[in-house]
């Protein structure tokens, strides 16, 4: 790590602890790499603020998943071309998929000082430190095949101290067809158990109990002898009073070990996110997802007959190139079949650089593409009702993990399925095991009380 003293070398920013605001769009795997940025910072010297005005540097950490994602951080940087109208010594960096994606072009932008990709945040201080003694604009987007950030202990941001994000690896070597992670976030690498074990053990001691297991693809994960089933059983022996979680899993890889070990460990929570993206074998060749319909099925139905309580959730696009009313039918027919307990829904938006923009044309009309997300959300909304409808009458354990968003009266913890909970705080506290029994439930919500 760079041992630039950056207090001394930033006329741009005078006050003795400078502040940095972060703000966090994508997934899991972007919010706890702003938690590492966070503790790379805080070492040279930074001290985090709650809102941009107070801050002499503002770090975006970006997602170039879909062309909307991107649309709205060009939103945010409009924001702070105003911000700087007023604050003219206002720093602003683009971190993470869309920094490496665009790289320099990114820098073409007014308002952007600096461009860090996913790999080169312990770079930060030195880049920050040049900046801000020389105004001039900095860029590393060089991308590893080692980095992990396994030796840092990420700065928890979410106030509630309750659950945490683990990174166990990061990249992605599937290089589905539409997807550009494989781009921003290069090869697929494990990061060291022994490293991961004393994570989860030093948050398990500073009060949390329940870890969340990250990578693109957890069912990969390799490191010596340990594989992801092994890890998952040593994470899962630190307490049985620390809750374990995992995601994504990738149907093509997901074993029979894995389930086996979920179902012998009661604190590893019975949830797979399985992402399907389609139901139609043809789209599934074309997107080079590596698996078959009928292998999905036959993954889902090994996971309820190891585990009938296993709740499972899924991703999935609708209109990717070529696809047909047929096809798109298949999907819905699939999720008619597996009755997701939830799932997350997108149109196809063309990734440049991906497999899919140089082979297959994006011949979907924007209308048919919408008219079919609708149609699948429409779909989904009555599974995860049905499937919330399901539990009511049921107890289960808990773990309260925030106030709920209606009202301080009430608490929110979720089932070990991950459904959200919400039952009257008194006499409870976040971070309790709390059993509930279900009396009612919205598509979303299963509304419980407290069982003495
Ligand atoms: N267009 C739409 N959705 C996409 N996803 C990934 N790439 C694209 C794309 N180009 C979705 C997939 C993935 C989730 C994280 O985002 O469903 O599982
Ligand atoms: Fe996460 Fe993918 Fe978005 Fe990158 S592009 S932030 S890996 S969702």
């Amino acid at each position: 790590m760079s041992n630039i003293n950056y207090r001394s070398v930033r006329p741009l920013i005078d006050s003795a602890a400078p502040h940095l605001f972060i703000e966090t769009y994508g997934c899991q795997m972007n919010v706890n790499d702003s938690e590492v940025v966070l503790s790379i910072l805080q070492k040279a010297g930074f001290t985090l603020c709650q809102k941009p005005e107070d801050a002499a540097l503002v770090l975006i950490n970006t997602c170039a998943i879909r062309d909307n994602a991107e649309q709205r951080i060009l939103g945010r940087l409009e924001y702070y071309r105003q911000q700087k109208k007023r604050n003219p010594h206002l720093l602003v960096g683009v971190l993470g998929c869309m920094a490496e994606r665009l790289k320099d072009k990114l820098l073409e932008n007014p308002v952007v000082d600096l461009v860090a990709g996913p790999d080169a945040y312990r770079d930060l201080p030195r880049l920050v430190g040049i900046l801000g003694a020389s105004g001039e604009k900095q860029i590393n987007t060089l991308l590893s095949h080692e980095e992990t950030y396994g030796d840092i202990s990420p700065v928890r941001m979410d106030p509630n101290g309750v659950s945490a994000f683990i990174s166990i690896m990061r990249g992605c070597n599937n290089v589905c067809s539409y997807c550009v992670v494989p781009y921003t976030r290069g090869a697929e690498r494990s990061r060291d158990p022994e490293s991961i074990l004393r994570e989860a053990r030093e948050l398990f001691e500073a009060g949390y109990r329940e870890v969340v297991l990250l990578g693109q693809n957890v069912d990969s994960y390799s490191y010596g002898e340990t594989g992801f089933a092994r890890l998952l059983a040593k994470v899962a022996e630190i307490s049985p009073l620390l809750r374990v979680r995992f995601s994504t899993s990738h149907p093509k890889d997901m074993k029979d070990e894995v389930l086996l070990t979920m179902a012998a460990y009661p604190n590893i929570c019975k949830h797979i996110h399985l992402p399907v993206q389609s139901g139609s074998n043809a789209m599934l060749e074309k997107m080079r997802r590596r698996h078959t319909r009928e292998w999905y099925l036959e993954r889902v139905a090994r996971i309820r007959e190891i585990m009938p309580d296993c709740s499972i959730t899924t991703d999935v696009i609708a209109g990717f190139c070529g696809e047909t009313e047929a096809d798109f039918e298949d999907t819905l027919d699939l999720f008619r079949q597996v009755k997701f307990d939830a799932a997350f829904m997108f149109q196809y938006s063309e990734r440049p650089g991906t497999l899919a923009a140089r082979h297959y044309p994006d011949d979907v009309p924007p209308e048919v593409k919408t008219e079919r997300l609708e149609r699948i959300i429409a779909l989904q909304n009555k599974l995860s009702a049905e499937s919330n409808r399901r539990d009511v009458g049921r107890c289960f354990e808990v773990l309260a993990e925030s106030f709920s968003k209606r009202s301080q009266n009430d608490l929110m913890g979720r089932t070990s399925q991950n459904k959200a909970c919400v039952f009257p705080a008194a006499g409870h506290h976040i971070g309790e095991y709390v059993t509930v029994l279900v009396k009612d439930s919205t598509p979303a919500t299963l509304l419980c009380e407290v069982v003495e």
